[in-house]
């Protein structure tokens, strides 16, 4: 069932788990988040960045193809279709598609740039029941060419982006997108806390913050950040590595599939299961299971 991204992110952050916003790349991943999300009666956000869309055939062809899988899968766990990294025109589009959760990300953009055109977008959005998440502070590394430092937010910063109205704040606090660094010092966790405490003292209710670069961080970082308001939490390279693995695994094994080792249905089969079993692991740490 599709669902506003609010609807599912704020039920998480009053509960106390997070909810998982899995990466889409084609048809294949779709379905294997979907079908996950249904087996493990999870609330769940299926999440396309720019670049994704952009393969995938465009906007109106990925909210359509999220919602149409959706009713044919017999999908009834909460669904929400998400715009991850998007600039002004992006989010403008996924409005205009059919996407019920958009990001805008001005991280990059001076900080009251960046507050202007979140307001615009949570006008937007709010007036068709969409829900937006921007970000302050940046996420480092890198992820379908959107580059970050991997500043950390200010809590004044953190505060002003809540005021803008959006539904859920995307902060900097150590996390990088893509494989962490042999030498990563691990999430802020401390200035984690400060930015909680005082968006929630602000806004006057519990406001759901949101993890990026969710992959390959230590499960006991990632529950503390949820204890402490995280209540979404990305996820693509740990969905891409086991994909990438299981297939390669597969295809130098040089299985003969029946004489059929070059049909794609068969060929794409262990990766999705990959995928699958990842994106159950996730769920397990975030603890969104059984929450529909
Ligand atoms: O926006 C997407 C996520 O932040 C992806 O992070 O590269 O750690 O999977 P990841
Ligand atoms: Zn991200």
């Amino acid at each position: 069932t599709i669902v506003s991204g609010k609807d599912v992110v704020s039920k998480a952050r009053l509960s106390g788990y997070a909810v998982g916003a899995f990466n889409t790349n084609n048809l294949e991943w779709t379905e294997a988040i979907l079908r996950v999300a249904q087996a493990q009666q999870a609330p769940t956000i299926v999440a396309a960045s720019m670049g994704a869309i952009k393969y995938m055939g465009g906007f109106k062809t990925v909210a359509d193809l999220i919602r149409n899988l959706d009713h044919e899968l017999n999908i009834t766990v909460p669904i929400a279709i998400h715009l991850d990294h998007g600039d002004y025109e992006a989010a403008k589009s996924a409005i205009a598609a059919g996407f019920t959760s958009v990001m805008f990300d001005g991280s990059h953009l001076p900080l009251e740039e960046n507050l202007a055109k979140t307001r615009e977008i949570v006008a937007l959005a709010h007036a068709k029941g969409i829900s937006v998440e921007a970000e302050v502070g940046t996420i480092g590394g890198e992820e379908d060419g959107i580059i970050g430092d991997g500043e950390i937010a200010p809590v004044e910063e953190t505060i002003a982006m809540v005021e803008t109205g959006i539904d859920f704040l995307a902060a900097g606090i150590g996390n990088i997108h893509g494989p962490y660094p042999d030498n990563w010092q691990g999430l802020h966790l401390d200035h984690l806390q400060k930015i909680t405490t005082a968006i929630d003292e602000a806004a006057g209710y519990k406001v759901p913050v949101v993890l990026h670069g969710g992959s390959g961080v230590p499960d006991d970082q990632i529950r503390t950040a949820i204890s402490m308001g995280v209540s979404k939490v990305n996820v693509n390279t740990e969905a891409q590595l086991a994909f990438h693995q299981a297939l390669r695994d597969f295809i130098l094994a040089d299985h003969d599939l029946e004489g059929k080792n070059y049909d794609p249905r068969k060929l794409l089969a262990p990766g999705v299961k990959a995928i699958e079993n990842a994106l159950v692991d996730r769920i397990a740490v975030f603890g969104s299971a059984n929450h529909a």
